[in-house]
């Protein structure tokens, strides 16, 4: 069975999971750190080389002032409970997004954490945070653009390998599957770029509510899609 090198996830749903129930919504929030680790575990269990989340987004700053801050304490709080183990695991875990936008606290965390586990080469795990597929093409561009300015780059040297590069996940090879939780079926200005050829899951299962079982329906989908990069069915049998 075909087994995604790299799923990317948008974790939707928290809020309505909380309303559900008369909580607040951030008692979804803290309910949606248990997926999140469970989703780890399917990943590593299933061989699954990158998993990334999308935690918060540039968009999601305008939230009340409240559960912005409620979620910022929520992955201090995360990273220090789950440091250790994912450590253990061979998980390298690294945040993009605009970081500066984030408190100082929060950074110097984020900074611990990925120094930790920069030389483990089990799942390669990103955390989006203050992050948007649109900011993210934009940091790239700048990239580029500072490095031609300088003489190091030519115009024509920006091809499409060299922009990839650029971008947050530059080391990473490009979503094979995208799963949405939550009944939403949008992109929501995530992994703009990376997600050109990506199969598309949605599911209406509230995230707080999405355990293995949800992730192993989202891993028999993509095994049963038929992948052929914009050439025909003939044509990629001819390759395989
Ligand atoms: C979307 O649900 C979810 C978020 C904006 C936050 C995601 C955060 C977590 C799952 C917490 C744990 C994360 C980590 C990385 C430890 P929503 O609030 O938009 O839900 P709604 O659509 O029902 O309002």
């Amino acid at each position: 069975m075909p087994v995604p090198r790299h799923v990317a996830i948008i974790m939707d749903g928290n809020g309505r999971w909380a309303q559900a129930r008369g909580q607040p919504r951030t008692a979804g929030h803290k309910a949606g750190v248990k997926p999140v680790r469970s989703c780890i575990e399917s990943c590593i269990r299933a061989g699954v080389g990158a998993l990334t989340l999308f935690a918060f987004s540039s968009e999601n700053w305008a939230r009340p002032g409240d559960e912005v801050s409620s979620l910022m304490g929520l992955f201090v709080e995360a990273l220090d409970a789950e440091v250790d183990d994912l450590h253990a695991n061979g998980v390298r875990l690294r945040i993009i997004g605009d970081r500066s936008a984030l408190s100082v606290r929060l950074q110097s965390r984020i900074a611990a954490v990925e120094a930790r586990t920069a030389a483990n080469t089990g799942l390669q795990l990103q955390i989006a945070v203050s992050y948007g597929g649109r900011w993210d093409i934009l940091q790239a561009t700048r990239q580029l653009a500072a490095r031609c300015a300088s003489g190091a780059l030519r115009p024509a040297d920006i091809d499409e390998g060299a922009f990839a590069g650029a971008l947050a996940l530059g080391d990473v090879p490009d979503p094979d599957l995208f799963i949405r939780t939550g009944g939403e079926k949008r992109i929501s200005n995530f992994l703009l770029w990376n997600l050109a050829y990506t199969e598309l899951y949605f599911t209406d299962v509230l995230w707080p509510d999405f355990d293995a079982e949800g992730f192993g329906a989202a891993l028999d989908y993509f095994a049963s899609r038929s992948r052929r990069f914009g050439q025909t069915a003939e044509q990629r049998k001819g390759s395989a």
